[in-house]
């Protein structure tokens, strides 16, 4: 495994290919992985871990569902990847948009990153404007606006001035620092992005009235509101987070599950704002592996499990609530004062006294340390996490509740060596 490492870091850039995976932000060593199978993780020696990471969200189904991994060559066998448009990638936006109604019209790309880049650029077009208002902790992938005091493991190296000045800042639900950021100035407002639930900076609910109140600040402004559901579209059910609120978004973002593991994502919204990209208009988003019928051909067979199973996001939130609660009852025990929140298949909690996580603020105050100590006594009892505490837990349907039941146990041991590394009673 070390080997690995050294080998790494002589040809990857930080030895790896995002950076939350060195370890650094953590302080903890690289994880290596070897292979994978339904909720576990194997690393170079052959040891198994639960795996709460799941790709950092993507597989509901655990690594290797059935479903999922195999008669690959039946999708494959009329090619991969065309260039030109045709039926399936027609019917995956009929099916998404029949739960989804807000997706007027959409476009497939290839990342997460893509489908916020793209929609970004087309609410720019639409108002003729330049100024975009996001949320500290918030995170929309790689390209440069999204990366201004983003959440997960981002840093904003390299982005120009001339980008910065057109991107506003405001605490998650806090209506008040939209307002003030917003000022006399909204006349220059193209759109507010946000995550309609925040996962990337722990999970985090938006409080009564804060999506409301973004719509109706656009809607004063004249701008657009944009919901970024790469996280939560298909992991809080096939009507994503717009499912549970009367807010409907200008525009959204899909992606990570609805690929199965394959790189597809979508962008799209309401008829009207689509038009401005070309042929309509002179807006410009394409790219070669766009709707390629190998990665639509997967998106389908999610679509199709979720439908045959809808049982399953019962399944996974029992066990998720058994995680939460379990962790709940060891932190009593312990008198240790973290919140866990919850929410169906997702686990969190931080290294910090008080009410769960409301902004990138409460969540930057959690105790580094002892998160980093946690983590790796977690990886040593054989549970792999993020090693971030901006990430949360991703349970699938292929963890079981004898998983859930060793992640306990390894946690009481973690949680008695991490609390031995904070400023908390350590009992
Ligand atoms: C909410 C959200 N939006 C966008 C992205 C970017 O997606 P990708 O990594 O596929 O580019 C992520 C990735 O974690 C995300 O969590």
């Amino acid at each position: 495994m070390q080997r690995s490492i050294e080998r790494a870091l002589e040809v990857l850039a930080g030895g790896c290919d995002s950076p939350v995976r060195s370890g650094w932000s953590a302080g903890l060593p690289m994880f290596v992985q070897a292979s994978a199978a339904g909720a576990y993780a194997y690393d170079e020696s052959g040891r198994r871990h639960i795996d709460y990471i799941m790709a950092y969200g993507p597989l509901l189904f655990g690594h290797t569902h059935p479903e999922l991994v195999t008669g690959l060559d039946s999708l494959a066998e009329h090619g991969l990847v065309w260039g030109t448009t045709h039926s399936e990638e027609i019917r995956l936006a009929e099916r998404i948009r029949a739960y989804l109604p807000s997706m007027q019209r959409m476009r497939f790309v290839t990342t997460g990153t893509e489908a916020m880049m793209s929609a970004v650029r087309v609410a720019r077009a639409f108002t003729g404007r330049s100024r975009i208002l996001k949320f500290a902790g918030n995170y929309h992938g790689h390209f440069d606006v999204a990366l201004i005091d983003a959440g997960a493991s981002a840093s904003a190296g390299g982005i120009p001035q001339g980008v910065r000045a057109d991107v506003l800042v405001a605490r998650y639900n806090d209506l008040a620092s939209v307002d003030e950021l917003l000022g006399e100035d909204e006349t220059r407002l193209a759109a507010i992005i946000v995550e309609p639930i925040g996962a990337n900076m722990g999970l985090v609910q938006p409080a009564d009235g804060f999506l409301e109140g973004l719509l109706e600040r656009a809607r004063h402004a004249g701008a657009l509101l944009i919901f970024d559901e790469v996280i939560t579209w298909l992991r809080f059910g096939l009507r994503g987070a717009q499912g549970r609120t009367p807010v409907v978004p200008d525009l959204t973002a899909l992606g990570k599950i609805m690929g199965g593991g394959l790189p597809i994502a979508a962008f799209g919204g309401r008829r009207d704002v689509m038009a401005v990209l070309a042929p309509d208009g002179e807006t410009f988003s394409g790219g070669t592996h766009g709707g390629n019928p190998f990665c639509v051909g997967m998106a389908h067979r999610v679509l199709d499990l979720l439908e045959a199973h809808p049982e399953c996001y019962s399944y996974m939130d029992g066990l998720a609530r058994r995680l939460a609660a379990g962790l709940r009852e060891i932190f009593t025990e312990r008198g240790l004062p973290y919140t866990v929140v919850q929410q169906e298949s997702v686990v969190d909690f931080k290294f910090r006294a008080g009410r769960a996580v409301q902004n990138y603020d409460d969540a930057c105050s959690a105790d580094r340390a002892a998160f980093a100590c946690y983590c790796a006594a977690m990886l040593e009892g054989g549970v792999l996490l993020a090693p971030s505490q901006n990430e949360v837990m991703f349970v699938s349907t292929a963890h079981t509740a004898r998983d859930v039941d060793e992640t306990l146990a390894a946690a009481e041991v973690a949680l008695g060596a991490a609390a031995t590394r904070s400023d908390l009673p350590a009992q």
